[in-house]
């Protein structure tokens, strides 16, 4: 068999995954403190409603647009505000979806994205699978995580050709600083790069500093091209229903859509029932945002109760999204860490080095898992950490 080479050398899980399989194969039950699902976090989902919504006589048509359903985009533009309209927008089926029409879109073969780690790991895989190469620049913690833009500059080479920001990211809650979003289009417009921005957590604040920028969309004239992602699987917590968007604006917005549409018309892969639906999930997604950052307040408050009686462990600002970070004497790595809780305390969290956090001594936990759960679960780990 010969694979491409952008693939992985082999496919064994990690030693995490593999020791999680042995476990809930000898019938060990695990608690987990990783949970990203919501629709396993015991969440009140309006189903009715979701799911008239999605038996529309509508989606017995097909009637294909590769921008997108026109009434899903108007949804979505309201949705953001900060006058983003329907023609802006284009619909994937998911933001990761979304990633790789814009590596086709602004790459060739060898070419590079920058992204500031730590950050979300699939990043690395998103841009080989489309023959680029993602390269990391170090972000640090002074009180709060910043971006190294002149780490930034540094990097960039002949062959970048964009720089991939989350915001809040994922793990770190960081949001971008106005100043840092001035500094960051100015280094794309003097290099010649596009800028993309992932906001699917952009709803969830919860620590946010204040001169957080908000979304991308405050900027009404960006030196550089910017490309905003999101979706319905964090703006509604619904990530089973596959709809993601991109956002265009900035220079060259209307060719920039142009080409999109051309590559999304290779595939038109976002569904009709998705898309007939969209207007009336939208609706729907404040009541369901309100539950999960419901959950991740609580979370957050039993947490910081719980360290008050552990002088040696403490947590960065959780400024946004859904996972937060414990900080550990580092007496071994955080991997170890993370096998030994899930052996001694049948209970899984994540290591730091999953997201390209420097050096040992962090640990990464899911504000989204249900309260008790994740009472009972710092109850286990923080006699062992
Ligand atoms: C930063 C970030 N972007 C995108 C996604 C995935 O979104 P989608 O389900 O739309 O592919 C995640 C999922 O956790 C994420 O953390």
């Amino acid at each position: 068999m010969r694979l491409s080479s952008r693939l992985p050398r082999g496919f064994e899980p990690n030693a995490l995954t593999a020791g999680l399989g042995r476990l809930r194969s000898e019938g060990r039950g695990i608690l987990d403190l990783t949970g990203s699902n919501p629709t396993r976090c015991g969440f009140a989902y309006p189903e009715a409603a979701i799911l008239a919504a999605l038996a529309q006589p509508a989606v017995l048509s097909y009637d294909p647009d590769p921008l997108g359903s026109r009434s899903a985009r108007v949804a979505i533009a309201a949705h953001h505000g900060h006058g983003l309209r329907a023609e802006d927008l284009l619909l994937t089926a998911s933001t990761s979806e979304g990633y790789g029409l814009l590596f086709k879109l602004l790459g060739d073969p060898g070419d590079e994205v920058l992204v500031p780690s730590p950050s979300y790991p699939l990043f690395d895989w998103l841009a080989r699978l489309e023959g680029l190469r993602a390269r990391t620049v170090p972000s640090y913690f002074h009180e709060r995580w910043h971006l190294d833009l002149g780490a930034m500059e540094a990097a960039v080479s002949p062959r970048t050709r964009a720089v991939v920001v989350v915001n809040p990211n994922n793990p770190t809650g960081h949001f971008l600083s106005q100043t840092e979003w001035a500094g960051l289009t100015a280094l794309c417009a003097r290099h010649g790069l596009a800028l993309l921005v992932d906001e699917v957590f952009a709803d969830y604040a919860l620590e946010p500093p204040a001169d957080r920028l908000g979304t991308a969309l405050i900027d009404p004239d960006p030196p550089c091209p910017v490309f905003l992602l999101s979706g319905l699987s964090k703006v509604a917590a619904l990530p089973q229903l596959k709809l993601g968007w991109i956002a265009l604006h900035g220079p060259g917005a209307a060719e920039y859509r142009s080409a999109l549409a051309f590559l999304a018309d290779q595939y038109l892969s976002v569904s009709a029932p998705v898309q007939a639906a969209a207007p009336t999930l939208l609706a729907l997604a404040p009541g369901i945002r309100d539950q999960v950052l419901g959950r991740l307040r609580t979370n957050l408050a039993t947490l910081d109760a719980e360290l008050a009686a552990q002088p040696h462990l403490s947590r960065p600002p959780v400024e946004g999204g859904w996972s937060m970070m414990l900080r550990r004497p580092a007496v071994d790595t955080d991997e170890a860490c993370a096998l030994r809780l899930l052996e001694s305390a049948s209970t899984l969290v994540h290591p730091g080095s999953f997201f390209d956090l420097p050096g040992d001594g962090h640990l990464v936990l899911s504000l989204l898992t249900p309260d008790a759960l994740f009472r009972e679960g710092l109850g286990r780990i923080f006699p062992l950490i």
